[in-house]
């Protein structure tokens, strides 16, 4: 039995039955706002036309490369679509170095055309016609399928002069520079709507792409009357088009400050995008390993954890000093745990404390604490997915969903699954599906999609 203390401490962590009912209202009112344009400027939640309107049918055929930007890493891929729902991807995984994150636009895109330029020349396609879909996760104003001006950088990202221009054109200029490649960028695409595309294109009833990864975020398939932002020429032919929400900006005018704690506010005030992106930093993998460190060093003041240890004091002083010590995958890691081993979670406070064989009691608390962030985390993703679920027309609705956190943490899916089946509709009827690669995979079919339209 956990003991009282935790459980007082991880209050704040769980969500009452009334705050999630709130928080759904809240979000719904958001995306109306998001989607009409006299009130856009104040939403938090852009819900950007994304000028993709068509979706996969299974039968898109051909070669097409592919740039992924967005988290972690970078990424080029080769994408070969075979018909029959079926395709093969190659890709080369390059670090983004954290400098390159923080410092002069060019340089990052000069990265990237370097990189493109070695993976072309790797295989042997510098005299091949090759059309690229570039997934460039973050927020963007498009104006068309190949036109997307960054509206501001998210997930760490923070590099002078991109923000306002067009990264189709930073990235052709960057590819023209160096003069030994010919590429042409079909599309640019945010990850969330690659990953309602790649899922799109195995299970047609697809209808919204989510990421929890580095970052959160999610996209859905509108009707183009409700969509006011859009070109009207692009209505006629297509009466749906993939809205992308940016969702981790919701909370920017203070819907969420009566369920945010004093974490959630030290993370945002520590951040380089401070009072921004506030549900992102409840719910994406750049932020719960933090937030579980930051309850961590509280539990081990308030005598709450560890309480036997004569050293408390000294591992208290190890996490308060060591921003991001504590990462998200150890949180999966040690939700993955079965009692009364704990082999995970004693390696990793073996690893952070050097503290040999902890004991089950302040293991029983670790593992509760980490589920109480990620079940917060899980919840909050899917009052999100549930309003939207509600909100289109089609009775069976199916999610793609893909990111670190929901791939690699065993319970995520479940936390998530739970709350739905509270918020849907009954006459609703859902399911959740892995992607497979959207960034990949998903720019290739909007590349394709938007030769088959040409
Ligand atoms: C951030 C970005 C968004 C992206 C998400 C997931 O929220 O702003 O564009 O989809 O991270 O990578």
């Amino acid at each position: 039995m956990l003991d009282v203390e935790v459980r007082k401490l991880m209050q704040p962590f769980v969500l009452s039955d009334y705050q999630m009912q709130e928080v759904y209202t809240r979000f719904g009112s958001e995306i109306a706002k998001g989607l009409k344009r006299s009130t856009q400027a104040q939403a938090n939640t852009k819900c950007w036309p994304t000028y993709v309107q068509d979706l996969p049918t299974g039968d898109e055929m051909g070669k097409y490369l592919a740039l992924d930007l967005g988290g972690t890493n970078f990424r080029v891929l080769l994408v070969t679509l075979k018909g029959h729902h079926d395709a093969s991807v190659d890709s080369q995984i390059y670090a983004v170095p954290k400098d390159l994150m923080v410092g002069p636009g060019v340089d990052l895109f000069d990265h990237i055309a370097e990189c493109l330029a070695k993976f072309v020349a790797k295989h042997d396609m510098r005299n091949a016609y090759l059309p690229l879909g570039f997934t460039f996760s973050f927020p963007c104003e498009q104006v068309g399928l190949k036109e997307a001006m960054l509206t501001r950088w998210t997930k760490g990202f923070d590099c002078a002069g991109v923000e306002g221009e067009d990264v189709g054109r930073l990235l052709h200029e960057a590819i023209q520079r160096r003069d030994d490649v010919e590429i042409d960028v079909v599309g640019i695409l945010n990850d969330t709507t690659g990953t309602l595309m790649s899922c799109a294109h195995r299970n047609p009833d697809c209808r919204v792409g989510v990421i929890v990864g580095t970052g959160c975020n999610a996209c859905y398939v509108e009707h183009v009357d409700n969509v006011e932002l859009m070109d009207p020429a692009y209505k006629r032919k297509q009466k749906q088009v993939i809205i992308n929400i940016e969702w981790g900006a919701f909370g920017e005018s203070g819907q969420l400050d009566f369920v945010r704690t004093e974490h959630d506010r030290k993370i945002d005030e520590k951040s380089i995008n401070r009072s921004e992106q506030l549900f992102e930093k409840m719910t994406s993998g750049m932020y719960l390993g933090e937030l579980v460190r930051l309850v961590l060093v509280q539990a081990l003041e308030q005598n709450v954890i560890f309480k036997l240890s004569s050293k408390r004091q000294e591992y208290a002083d190890i996490l308060r000093n060591n921003v991001d010590i504590f990462e998200t995958k150890h949180m999966s890691e040690i939700e993955d745990d079965t009692f009364p081993e704990f082999a995970n979670t004693r390696r990793i406070v073996k690893q952070l404390f050097g503290l040999e064989k902890a004991a089950v009691e302040d293991c029983q608390k670790l593992k509760y604490i980490c589920e109480c962030v990620a079940r917060r985390a899980g919840t909050l993703v899917a009052i999100g997915v549930s309003g939207l679920i509600n909100r289109i027309s089609d009775r069976r609705v199916v999610v793609g969903i893909d990111g670190s956190v929901y791939r690699y943490h065993p319970k995520f899916d479940a936390y998530i699954r739970e709350t739905m089946h509270k918020l849907v509709k009954s006459d609703k009827e859902f399911d959740i599906m892995l992607s497979e690669d959207g960034s990949g995979r998903g720019a290739a079919l909007v590349a394709a999609v938007a030769s088959k339209t040409k």
